[in-house]
């Protein structure tokens, strides 16, 4: 709740875009806390952060347990600071029990994961993953036009540490569900066994400017009418795939954007999901039909960029089994489930074996202020991280 007044929305939640001065804020008050826990905090060229606490043998790969700082720009409280601050109470816990384990425990905070100010998402802990370059990285820019690279120094969190390049134990991370599943079937935890496949593009088209009194509407060559469309089937395609396909266009810039101009151009996002890599590509071939089709009908032209594309993602199993029995032992009911979501896990899976623990989370409202949890879901989910980082810490 602490870090909620961090950059706090109208309606409850935060607005902390990454990088911005409320990122800074969240990020000192949580170095402030790992401090005063007793850890020692290190910051990669990223911007990533690793409160570190010290293991019997500190030259063997540490335990990670992660998450983000960052939100959407009317996020939720818990959305990715559950997971951040949950890995500070293990800490916290293990101090309180004066716990030493055998290898060194590091809290992440990963930079820029919601990819809402800088595309893609979960650049911190792809970059971990050897997925980006820091030049990739620091060359983001947001709409505004400003750079990742010179805005990470301008909040003073561009760090001397190399990106990544370093083995994990293995990476764990709690995470609210962000979907109805949970809670309607009265579970406490769920074992995280797959995260779906992503599809990220930009759509630009270009049609003409016109005067809108005075051009005829067989004239036009309207770019937001050729958008409506493409909207419209991105819906229909992910209806059409559905329940377990979903489609979805967040942005639309209009260009000039003044109300008695035919619009002469229009950027617009779209993302796909599926469980299934093969059904992602079918959905995108669809897509890609539709926009041609579209395109010619409106006399436009389109481009499409893709700017995020990742598989489905099988977390490791021995983890998923670590967390599956932690569950059992707290006697917490508990169900395998698949991320709807994307998450920093979904990379750290690539170099770490890595996995996942979801609460519910009320309504399975989630990228909406009112986002909410229980007090006992948060407890539940941290015993159950708690009990998996220390499985992992010892061997
Ligand atoms: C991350 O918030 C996502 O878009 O799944
Ligand atoms: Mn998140
Ligand atoms: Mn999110």
């Amino acid at each position: 709740m602490e870090i909620a007044k961090i950059g706090a929305g109208a309606n409850g939640g935060s607005n902390r875009l990454t990088l911005t001065d409320a990122d800074r804020d969240a990020r000192e008050l949580f170095r402030s806390w790992a401090a005063a826990a007793g850890c020692s905090v290190k910051i990669d060229a990223v911007g990533n952060m690793f409160a570190r606490r010290p293991g019997r043998d500190n030259t063997l790969p540490p335990v990670v347990i992660g998450s983000h700082l960052d939100t959407q720009p009317t996020g939720g409280r818990f959305d990715g600071v559950l997971g951040v601050l949950a890995g500070l109470e293990v800490v916290r816990s293990l101090n309180d029990q004066n716990v030493e384990t055998l290898r060194p425990i590091e809290v992440a905070n990963w930079t820029n994961e919601e990819g809402a100010r800088f595309s893609p998402g979960m650049l911190g802990s792809a970059a971990f993953a050897g997925v980006y370059s820091q030049n990739f990285v620091h060359s983001r820019t947001d709409e505004s036009g400003k750079i990742f690279g010179e805005e990470l120094q301008r909040i003073g969190f561009a760090g001397d540490v190399r990106i990544g390049g370093r083995p994990l134990r293995a990476y764990f991370e709690l995470h609210i569900e962000q979907g109805p599943v949970l809670e309607a079937e009265h579970f406490d935890i769920g074992v995280v066994t797959h995260a779906q496949g992503l599809l990220w593009l930009d759509i630009d088209i270009v049609g003409f400017e016109a005067h809108a009194g005075t051009t005829p509407m067989k004239r036009r060559r309207d770019a937001l009418v050729a958008a409506a469309s493409i909207v419209a089937a991105v819906s229909d395609i992910a209806v059409s795939f559905s329940p377990n396909g979903v489609g979805t266009v967040g942005q639309l810039r209009v260009h000039p954007g003044s109300r008695n101009v035919v619009p002469g151009a229009v950027s617009m996002t779209v993302e796909f999901r599926h469980p299934s890599e093969g059904t992602l590509t079918d959905m995108m071939a669809r897509l890609q039909a539709a926009i041609d089709q579209i395109s010619t009908q409106c006399r436009v032209t389109t481009r499409c960029t893709e700017v995020l594309r990742y598989a489905p993602v099988e977390f490791d199993r021995e983890c998923v089994d670590i967390i599956r029995a932690a569950a059992e032992r707290f006697g917490y009911s508990h169900r395998d489930i698949v991320s709807g979501a994307a998450h920093d896990a979904c990379y750290i899976a690539r170099i770490a074996p890595t996995g996942m623990i979801f609460c519910p989370c009320v309504d399975g409202i989630s990228h909406n202020e009112r986002e909410d949890i229980r007090p006992e879901w948060a407890t539940a989910g941290a015993n159950v991280l708690l009990d998996a980082v220390l499985g992992m810490a010892e061997v």
